[in-house]
């Protein structure tokens, strides 16, 4: 590329002029975007080592390697293995505080922005996606496949990525199921599309959910003929009573259910209710979808163990990687009993593909050379300080909210607390702070007229942004108040 002679060399130290406003992460942010915008740092450009940069600035290294890792996740810089970070090709940078939208953001479809204060729920860190790792483990992969590996892939996937997440799923996640129990989805979603597909091949027609719940999973099931049956939730996760006065009143024998951490409310399942629970799938000799999907993120004991240990005949595990890795990675697992094993693999045929073989064989060996358990270590001591630091700043800034939901996953909940504004007038105030979070009727069936309570997810907030996030949320919230 012909920036690489032209701009290799160029002065960033000049370049870069911090302006004494705000946190040193905001002002060098503001500089590499002042330059980058200006021209004054072209396309191709490459930054210096955060090392060298740091030493000539002042500053701590952290402060750059905050600021890149933004950038990179905003699209403004590229991260490449091997080589330096540089100034991405064809960057159309709004002022800072004027997030781009729609085409005009640079020539052709664009992917929608992620707000600067994103605090909305679902998300995973996109700054710490281990890319290194993804690729070591796609060459390390490629080189060691046979001619056969890469022919036609069976029905539920590959056998030594199958084996390898069964292994995994077993000990992280004290799963009782054989290998070929497990089967590579394309996600957790496309797994549900086919769960429903072949429920309602076997004639099933309601899916008990929990109330509130995320609303996806509720429309995918609709799409394949199930009539979502709403069932509450407390602080002990779904009210196993009324699951059973609900399935007894439609002839449902299914639900769909998140054990480990509630959707969104953030609590587990009570032991004693997980024991009814898999009474009654026994009873109707009904089953069970497990929806796993963020119980890797325990910060205050390990995970607790799948339910569909307790009855694996009657519990179908469905993950992904869409919180642990990236929702990129475009895959996931369901790990089903026998006999749910041949009406899925005939859905499949109508609903969904699993992932690419190359991407099952790069994760199988992302597993087996223990860089997934190593990335999941790192990226929950990450998470539960975001989380500490995001819960003391609520304290600070607004002292009348309370936070619910236990310390896990990538979300919390947060009551707003008597005489507050109404939650639709807070998100509004806050996406004109660019701030983004949810209003939990947005996952309620029937969203309540008032909640006074907001999701506030925490997953891809950059550490440098949390006091200023919350700072811009309470002034969002006495905005909306006025
Ligand atoms: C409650 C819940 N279940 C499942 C998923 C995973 O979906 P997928 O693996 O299709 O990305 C998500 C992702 O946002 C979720 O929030």
């Amino acid at each position: 590329m012909a920036a690489d002679q032209t701009n290799s060399r160029l002065a960033w130290e000049t370049l870069l002029e911090l302006d004494g406003a705000g946190s040193r992460v905001a002002q060098l942010e503001r500089a590499v975007r002042d330059a980058v915008r200006t021209g004054r740092a072209p396309a191709g450009a490459a930054l210096p080592a955060s090392r060298r940069l740091a030493e000539v600035l002042g500053v701590s290294r952290w402060v750059v390697t905050e600021v890149y890792g933004q950038l990179v996740a905003e699209g403004v810089l590229e991260a490449r293995t091997g080589s330096a970070t540089r100034v991405a090709a064809q960057v159309a940078l709004p002022e800072v505080g004027r997030p781009a939208r729609g085409p005009e953001a640079g020539g052709g479809p664009q992917l929608a922005r992620r707000p600067r204060f994103d605090l909305a729920p679902g998300v995973p860190d996109l700054r710490h996606v281990p890319r290194d790792a993804w690729l070591r483990a796609a060459r390390e992969a490629l080189a060691v496949a046979a001619g056969d590996d890469l022919g036609g892939v069976p029905w539920g996937g590959h056998p030594r990525a199958r084996a390898a997440l069964a292994a995994h799923l077993r000990r992280a996640r004290m799963v009782a199921a054989p290998d070929e129990a497990v089967v590579l989805t394309h996600g957790a979603t496309r797994g549900m599309a086919l769960v429903a597909a072949a429920l309602a091949a076997a004639g099933h027609r309601h899916l008990l959910v929990e109330d509130p719940s995320w609303p996806v999973l509720r429309e995918v099931a609709r799409r394949a003929g199930l009539e979502p049956v709403p069932v509450p939730v407390d602080d002990d996760g779904v009210d196993a009573d009324a699951l059973a006065a609900a399935a007894a009143r439609t002839g449902a024998r299914a639900a769909l259910l998140t054990p480990a951490h509630q959707f969104p409310t953030g609590s587990a399942l009570a032991p004693e209710r997980r024991q009814r629970v898999v009474a009654w799938a026994r009873a109707v000799d009904g089953l069970v979808v497990e929806d796993d999907y963020d119980a890797e993120f325990r910060y205050d004991r390990r995970p607790v163990a799948a339910l569909q240990r307790l009855a694996p005949q009657h519990v179908l595990l469905l993950g992904s990687l869409s919180k642990t890795l990236a929702p990129a990675f475009g895959t996931g697992w369901a790990v089903v009993p026998p006999r749910w094993r041949t009406p899925l693999e005939r859905a499949a045929r109508d609903v969904a593909d699993g992932p690419s073989t190359v991407d099952q064989l790069t994760f199988a060996r992302l597993l087996d050379g223990g860089a997934y358990d190593r990335h999941l270590r790192a990226t929950r001591v990450r998470y539960r300080r975001r989380r500490d630091a995001l819960v003391a700043a609520l304290g600070r800034a607004l002292p009348e909210a309370r936070v619910r939901g236990l310390p896990a996953g990538l979300h919390l909940l947060l009551d707003l607390g008597a005489g507050a504004p109404d939650t639709a007038a807070v998100v509004r105030a806050a996406a004109d702070r660019e701030v983004a979070v949810a209003d939990l009727r947005r996952y309620q069936a029937r969203p309540a007229p008032r909640s006074g309570t907001l999701v506030l997810g925490y997953g891809n907030l950059a550490d440098a942004r949390v006091d200023e996030a919350v700072t811009r949320l309470a002034e969002a919230v006495s905005a909306a108040g006025r």
